[in-house]
């Protein structure tokens, strides 16, 4: 079969689908990583991120479709003949191999043994900064040691892809963030093409190059960071990346309208019909504050219902007719007091007015 591959690509998913008896769980899945980039698969939870990942690795025979790893298909190749390190989310290490042997484990299942293996494994060790601990097992490491172990068992193969699904969930805040850094800075040193599974947005957004939002086995948006942040391609990327507030309104001769009655400014052109409006609530502020000259290309009047200080940014309610919409200002002294109850006038830019057809996702 003939395969494609762009210059810079390294990693092609092909109109992949996978079935499980008869759910089929991806229809049919294409994507293309490029060399010694850092992908997320962001999406909720049995959207299919894991099954995509075990099918790169070799762990799952997909239905139909192909696999490219640097313009040579894979798709029929044994997980061991793969270029390919994968951390699992639970770890998976063998509670009977101390911590060299659990690393050892993959250059033996390609015939890398004896003194070799045992010097891989050490400089693999040397990279997580485990070395002092390689004859531990792993009931006797800490959960961000045996994060650390799974990351030296994928990588001492030097595996031109890596894998890794949610290494970080079973982590510490404090310790997430650490290896979040290391992870990244290690994966940046080495030149290798990652894809990271996760949950979380922040780590997607922060560690990673692209995004791909997955919903029900497929791609909803591919982009950068910025790219699915601030354009999101469908209400869905909206809702699941970043906070938004939602507002029902149609789309009439003239704009935007809102289902509290308000003329609406967006810069994204809809068909007309109903439509879902949504807005960050970082986006919106509070017009007339004393030192706010902000323009706004829309203005809504509010009651506001609520009110929350959080330090360094202060979170409004503000109802709008039967819209509750959420606002977050920084927190600055010279501001007016607001109370729950008095009258505001809300404004946000026609850029920060995302709509998108239809009235629900
Ligand atoms: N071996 C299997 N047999 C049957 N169904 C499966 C199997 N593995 C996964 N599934 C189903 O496939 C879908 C996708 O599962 P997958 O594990 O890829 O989700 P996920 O995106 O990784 O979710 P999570 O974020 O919860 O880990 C789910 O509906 C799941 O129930
Ligand atoms: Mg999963």
């Amino acid at each position: 079969m003939p395969v494609s591959s762009a210059p810079e690509e390294h990693l092609r998913l092909q109109n992949i689908g996978v079935s499980f008896g008869n759910v089929n769980v991806i229809p049919s899945l294409d994507l293309s990583v490029r060399k010694g980039e850092m992908v997320a698969f962001l999406g909720p939870s049995g959207c299919g991120k894991t099954t995509t990942l075990r099918i790169i690795a070799g762990l799952n025979t997909p239905s139909r479709g192909h696999i490219v790893v640097g313009g040579r298909d894979i798709t029929r190749l044994p997980i061991h003949d793969r270029d390919i390190g994968m951390v699992f989310q639970s770890y998976a290490l063998f509670p009977h191999m101390n911590v060299s042997r659990n690393v050892q484990f993959g250059l033996q299942m390609r015939n890398v043994s004896g003194r070799e293996a045992e010097e891989r494994a050490g400089r693999a060790l040397e990279m997580v900064q485990l070395s002092h601990l390689a004859h531990r097992k792993p009931k006797e490491l800490s959960g961000g040691q045996q994060q650390r172990v799974a990351l030296a068992r994928a990588l001492v193969i030097q595996p031109s892809i890596l894998l890794l699904d949610e290494p970080l969930s079973n982590l510490d805040a404090k310790l997430r963030d650490e290896m979040r850094v290391q992870i990244r800075a290690l994966q940046q040193e080495s030149g290798i093409t990652a894809v990271f599974v996760t949950h979380d947005q922040v780590e997607a957004l922060s560690m990673c190059d692209r995004v791909v939002v997955m919903r029900n086995g497929h791609v909803e948006q591919f982009g950068t960071p910025t790219e699915v942040y601030e354009r999101p391609a469908t209400a869905f990327v909206a809702n699941f990346v970043g906070r938004t507030n939602k507002l029902k309104g149609k789309i009439g001769s003239d704009g935007v309208l809102s289902a509290a009655g308000q003329q609406l400014h967006s810069a994204t052109t809809v068909a007309p019909g109903a439509v879902e409006v949504l807005v960050r609530p970082h986006r919106i502020h509070l017009q007339g504050q004393a030192g706010d000259t902000r323009e706004a290309d829309n203005k809504v009047k509010g009651t506001v219902s609520g009110l929350t200080f959080v330090g360094d940014l202060v979170q409004y309610g503000v109802r709008v007719g039967d819209d509750e919409i959420v606002v977050e200002e920084a927190t600055r002294r010279e501001r007016r007091p607001v109370g729950v109850g008095d009258s505001v006038v809300l404004g946000w830019s026609a850029e920060d007015t995302l709509v998108y057809p239809g009235g629900g996702q």
